[in-house]
C-alpha cells in the first residue's frame, strides 16, 4: 500500500522552492513495442515522485504563485468507460483530486487551452525540453502568445528553466522511506542472485537463470527487473550491455549476472555478481576475481561523507592496475598507466552510478569545477570490473593478452548508503567474497 501522504510533503519542499516559477512536469506516455502493442507502462521518474499518480499522458503544475487551494493542478485523463473496459480502470479528475492531492483536475485534453491562465503571474517556466515533444510544443506556443502580449501586459515568464536545479537535488537526497523502500529492492535482489548461483550449473542456459531470477522478483511482490538483466556466461560477460541471455553455460566459464528488482513504487536494486559455472574457479579466474573484489572493497571503503565520485573511481581503479600488474597483464610505473589510461582496454567504465527511482538516477556528479560531494542519504552503486578479450586494442607499449586470459569477464556490484560516518552496504545478502562463492 501506497503512503500518499509522502507525495504532499514533497510537493511542499518542491513548491517552496520555486519562488515565482511556474513548474509544469508530465507524466509518461505510453511507447509502442511493435504494430498496435505497447510496452508496459513505465512512469516519468520526475512526476512519480511529485504525485504518485501510475496513469500516461497527466501533466501536473505546480504554481506557487497562486492562492493556497490552486497551487497543485493535475491534468489527466478523464474516465470513459469504452477506453477503461480495454485499458483498465482510471482515476479521472475526481480521483486525482481525493486520492491523489490536487488542489485542482482538468481533463488532459483541455491543457491547450487552459495552460495560458495558469502561465499568468510566473516569472519563469520549469520545463523540461526535449524530453515530451507532445507536451513540449503546446507550453512553447502557450509562452510565445505570452511574450506576444508582453508589451501590453506589463509580464510574462522570462525564460525556460531545466528542472533539474530543483527537482533533481531533491531527488538525490533520499529520505528515510525512501531508503526502506530500496532496502527493501536490495534485499529480494540479492535472494534472487543467490538463488541462481545455488541453483547454476553446466549445460543450462542463460535464460533459465534469467527466469531464475524474474519469477523470484515477482514473486516477492515487485513490479519485474528494474532494467534488462544480463546474464551472460563465459566471453559475454565481457559484453558490458550484453541482454541476448540465450547461450548454454559452459563448464569452466563464470557467469556474470547484473539484475535488480523494481518495486511497485519504482525504487530499484542493481547488482552484479560473478561466479564459477560449475563451482570452482580456474586459476586465471580466481586471480583475477581476487582483483576486482579487492578492487570493490577498497572502493566502497572510500564511500562516506565529504568524498566524491571520482575518489572511489580512483581507488578502484589503483587496485585493478595494481592487480594487473603483478599478473603481468600491464606493464610500467602505476600512476603512469593510470594517468595516461592505459587500462581502458581491460577496464573501460565508471565504478559507480547514483540510484534511486532510475536505476541511474538523477542528480550532478559536478558542479561546475567541483566535485559533489557525497551526503548521508544518497545511494550509489560501487561496481569494478575487469573484461579480459580482444575487442579493443591494447595500448602501445602494453603486453598482448595471452589466450589462457581470455574470455574472462567479471563485475561485482553493490547497493550502497552514505551514512553519517560512512556508509553501509544495502546487498551484502549476496555473497562475493571470493571463499563464499566456489
Ligand atoms: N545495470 C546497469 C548498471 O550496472 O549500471
Ligand atoms: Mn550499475
Ligand atoms: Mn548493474
Amino acid at each position: 500500500m501506497i503512503d500518499y501522504s509522502i507525495f504532499r510533503t514533497r510537493r511542499e519542499r518542491f513548491l517552496s522552492q520555486l519562488g515565482d516559477v511556474a513548474a509544469i512536469i508530465p507524466a509518461a506516455s505510453l511507447v509502442t513495442h511493435h504494430a498496435d502493442v505497447e510496452h508496459s507502462f513505465r512512469q516519468d521518474s520526475d512526476f512519480w515522485y511529485l504525485t504518485g499518480f501510475d496513469e500516461p499522458d497527466a501533466v501536473a503544475l505546480f504554481l506557487p504563485y497562486r492562492p493556497i487551494g490552486e497551487q497543485f493542478v493535475l491534468f489527466v485523463n478523464p474516465k470513459e468507460s469504452q477506453l477503461e473496459v480495454w485499458h483498465g480502470s482510471r482515476w479521472g479528475k475526481e480521483g486525482a483530486v481525493e486520492v491523489f492531492g490536487a488542489d485542482i483536475a482538468h481533463s488532459v485534453e483541455d491543457f491547450p487551452r487552459r495552460i495560458g491562465e495558469y502561465l499568468n503571474g510566473s516569472d519563469s517556466i520549469v520545463f523540461r525540453i526535449g524530453k515530451h515533444p507532445k507536451v513540449e510544443s503546446i507550453v512553447l506556443k502557450a509562452w510565445a502568445e505570452q511574450l506576444d502580449l508582453s508589451a501590453r501586459k506589463g509580464s510574462a515568464p522570462n525564460a525556460l528553466i531545466a528542472p533539474c536545479p530543483f527537482l533533481h537535488q531533491l531527488r538525490l537526497r533520499k529520505e528515510p522511506y525512501e531508503i526502506e523502500r530500496m532496502r527493501i529492492a536490495a534485499r529480494i535482489s540479492a535472494e534472487a542472485h543467490e538463488l541462481a548461483r545455488k541453483k547454476t550449473c553446466p549445460g543450462m542456459n542463460e535464460r533459465q537463470v534469467q527466469a531464475l531470477i524474474e519469477q523470484y522478483f515477482l514473486e516477492q511482490g515487485a513490479r519485474g527487473p528494474a532494467y534488462g538483466s544480463i546474464v551472460a556466461g563465459g566471453d559475454n560477460g565481457c559484453v558490458l550491455h550484453y541482454t541476448a541471455n540465450n547461450a548454454v553455460l559452459n563448464d569452466g566459464d563464470l557467469l556474470l549476472i547484473d539484475a535488480g528488482c523494481s518495486l511497485e513504487d519504482y525504487y530499484n536494486a542493481d547488482i552484479t555478481r560473478t561466479f564459477p559455472v560449475n563451482g570452482s574457479f580456474t586459476s586465471e579466474q580466481r586471480a583475477l576475481y581476487e582483483i576486482v573484489f579487492s578492487a570493490q572493497q577498497a572502493a566502497i571503503r572510500a564511500v562516506s561523507p565529504g568524498q566524491n565520485a571520482e575518489f572511489i573511481h580512483q581507488a578502484a581503479v589503483r587496485v585493478l592496475v595494481e592487480g594487473l600488474v603483478d599478473l603481468g597483464l600491464l606493464v610500467g610505473d602505476i600512476d603512469e598507466i593510470i594517468e595516461q589510461g592505459n587500462y581502458c582496454h581491460l577496464y573501460m567504465h565508471r565504478t559507480g552510478h547514483w540510484l534511486g527511482l532510475d536505476v541511474h538516477d538523477v542528480g550532478a556528479y559536478r558542479l561546475g569545477e567541483y566535485p559533489v560531494k557525497l551526503e548521508p542519504g544518497m545511494v550509489l552503486t560501487v561496481e569494478p570490473g575487469l573484461y579480459i578479450s580482444d575487442r579493443l586494442p591494447v595500448p602501445e607499449g602494453q603486453p598482448s593478452i595471452d589466450e589462457c586470459w581470455k574470455g574472462i569477464g567479471i563485475r561485482i556490484e553493490d547497493d550502497v548508503l552514505v551514512t553519517l560516518d560512512g556508509n553501509e552496504v544495502l546487498t551484502t545478502e549476496a555473497k562475493s567474497a571470493p571463499g563464499e562463492i566456489d
